[in-house]
């Protein structure tokens, strides 16, 4: 059984005091929970969610991290810095990044590798636009960006590596795929692993859904097979939203 992993993508919201109050009520109120755990603040929060979080079951997570080590590279967060706070995961080829930001599948193979050649848990996510879901491509373009984003992954690498699929209309937007659109994705993307590495490679891999999860459709989404958790992002910013997601247990 893959185990159910929630995470919380706080993107650019809060100050340092605002998140390390969210950090300790979610300590608290998450201190029982079964499942696994991260939150994602800014860069110039981490370390004090690190602070609060350390010891808990709440693992710390940044939401990019340039594809470098070090250097001339204006106003970019190298691994190092990351790992010297204490961040455990990093989240590439976010759809915001990806669009907003115009990173493409070799640049977040560049940082997916550093990453892991580091030693941190990877979140990839990967999604289609509107159009594309429209147009019948949901799969080809999520299979592009999961094959092109795990290029030179050796299958023992893979085991750090959480595949987020947000398709690109839903986040943000209240619209959530149905819960068979999703586990449809899911399950090609699971094949994908299959083919590309093998079958416990697939059987392994945490797959988590992003979009607009919210407490009273995250239940209905995680219950379908190969939904193995969600990437939250508003509904992450309050405790009364994010933890009755994240205590979720139906498995
Ligand atoms: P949302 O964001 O839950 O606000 O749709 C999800 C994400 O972007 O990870």
């Amino acid at each position: 059984m893959r185990q159910c992993y929630i995470a919380g993508n706080w993107k650019m919201h809060k100050t340092r005091p605002q998140s390390a109050d969210l950090a300790k009520e979610l300590v608290a109120a998450l201190k029982d929970g079964s499942n696994k755990y991260l939150v994602a603040p800014s860069f110039t929060n981490l370390e004090a969610v690190a602070a609060v979080i350390k010891g808990t079951n709440i693992r710390l997570g940044a939401q990019n991290c340039a594809c470098e080590e070090e250097g001339a590279h204006t106003g970019e967060v190298s691994v190092l810095q990351l790992k010297d706070l204490g961040v455990q995961t990093i989240i590439l080829g976010h759809s915001e990044r990806r669009h907003s930001y115009k990173e493409d599948d070799a640049l977040i193979n560049k940082k997916l590798k550093l990453a892991l050649k580091h030693g941190f848990e990877v979140i990839l996510c990967i999604g289609e636009l509107l159009e594309e879901r429209e147009a019948g491509k949901a799969n080809a373009v999520c299979e592009t960006q999961t094959v092109q984003g795990l290029a030179g992954v050796s299958e023992a690498e893979l085991a750090n590596v959480v595949i987020a699929y947000e398709p690109v209309w839903a986040i943000g937007t209240g619209k959530t795929a149905t819960p068979e659109d999703a586990e449809a994705v899911h399950a090609f993307v699971r094949g994908l692993i299959a083919k590309q590495y093998s079958q416990a490679a697939a059987d392994k891999i945490v797959i988590q859904y992003g979009g607009s999860v919210k407490p009273d459709n995250a239940a209905e989404l995680m219950a379908k097979e190969n939904i193995d958790g969600a990437l939250v992002g508003g509904a992450s910013l309050k405790t009364e939203t994010f933890a009755p997601i994240a205590k979720w247990n139906a498995k």
